[in-house]
């Protein structure tokens, strides 16, 4: 006698369509787990961009040139581009702009902690675009395959963005690199201070980070994050020596058989203690988005005012 095939439940059929990349969209069956890390993934991604422009925001004023101050306002600009991109793909999962910025307003969503540390010098504008966006992109091009349709069409145009950041904030280090004993320190400098971060924004090492496997079979996610951090040394260093500048790792050295760097631990303990609201930046970052949300009330009045108007002027017009 024939076994009887059962039908496959939608959670096998979700998993089928993933498995044979096909994009999950809007209106599709998903499941509850999928859809909730997906708005917690992208709306992360997208307070990132918006509290991502607080550091470099902090420089606009004092840039050494027009050029380099246009260049710095555009990429500024770029980032709040971002996160409008992003918060778009989370409102199609269900829910609203509000509750996402009310949520990054409390303190209860996180956004990347690299931005808790401060930006000290004109090179801390090279180190956040040329190490920052560098890790960034790193991150953000496997998204531009990832399994929901909305975030990674968003992906694809950010990642083009990104690696105009990269180039800025390399040339920016070039220049200093190039240029006089004092502005080579101040470039070296702020290569010690961005070092370490820059390698957290990976987020913790494989055995600590216990949603890393079903985001990778919803592919969420396309690389584990001990992955991307050594793909990052990797690209980095050789950088670093082509600006003449010192890698803050005594353990950093060339793997022959591995044929990628070894490189020292994390401070982990850091981290965490910055994830949990203690970095340098923190309440500064997160009173600055307040204010602007606040003192931005009357732009988005007006905006909803001027649409009301609008819509009721084209029901009149369909009316007669
Ligand atoms: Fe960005
Ligand atoms: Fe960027």
């Amino acid at each position: 006698m024939e076994t009887p095939t059962l039908a496959p439940t939608p959670e096998e059929q979700f998993q089928a369509r993933i498995d044979a990349d096909v994009r999950i969209e809007p209106k599709d069956w998903m499941p509850d787990a999928y859809r909730k890390t997906l708005i917690r993934q992208i709306s992360q991604h997208a307070h990132s961009e918006l509290v991502g422009m607080l550091p470099e925001g902090n420089w606009i004023t004092r840039a050494p040139s027009l050029r380099r101050k246009s260049i710095l306002l555009a990429k500024v600009q770029d980032e709040a581009g971002h996160g409008l991109y992003l918060y778009s793909a989370a409102e199609t999962l269900g829910t609203t702009r509000d509750q996402m910025l009310a949520d990054l307003h409390s303190g209860k969503a996180k956004y990347s902690s690299i931005f808790n540390y401060p930006t000290l010098s004109w090179a801390d504008m090279g180190c956040v675009g040329w190490l920052v966006d560098g890790a960034a992109i790193l991150n953000q091009v496997p998204l531009c395959r990832t399994s929901y349709g909305p975030y990674a069409r968003a992906m694809v145009r950010v990642c083009k963005e990104e690696s105009f950041h990269q180039r800025q904030g390399f040339e920016v280090m070039q220049t200093l690199c190039e240029g006089s004993a004092v502005q080579k320190e101040m470039a070296q400098e702020s290569l010690n201070r961005w070092w370490w971060p820059t390698l957290m924004m990976f987020g913790p090492a494989d055995d600590a980070s216990p949603n890393t496997e079903q985001s990778m079979k919803w592919r969420i996610k396309r690389f584990t994050n001990d992955e991307l951090r050594q793909k990052f040394v990797d690209m980095m260093v050789p950088q670093a020596e082509f600006l003449g500048l010192t890698v803050p790792d005594e353990k950093l050295k060339w793997n022959e058989a591995r044929q990628a760097y070894d490189f020292g631990e994390v401070n982990w303990d850091e981290f965490w203690s910055v994830v949990k609201g203690n970095g340098m930046c923190n309440h500064e970052r997160l009173q600055a988005r307040v204010q602007a949300h606040e003192e931005g009330a009357w732009v988005r009045e007006a905006a909803l005012a001027h649409a009301e108007k609008r819509q009721a002027r084209e029901a009149v017009a369909v009316a007669a």
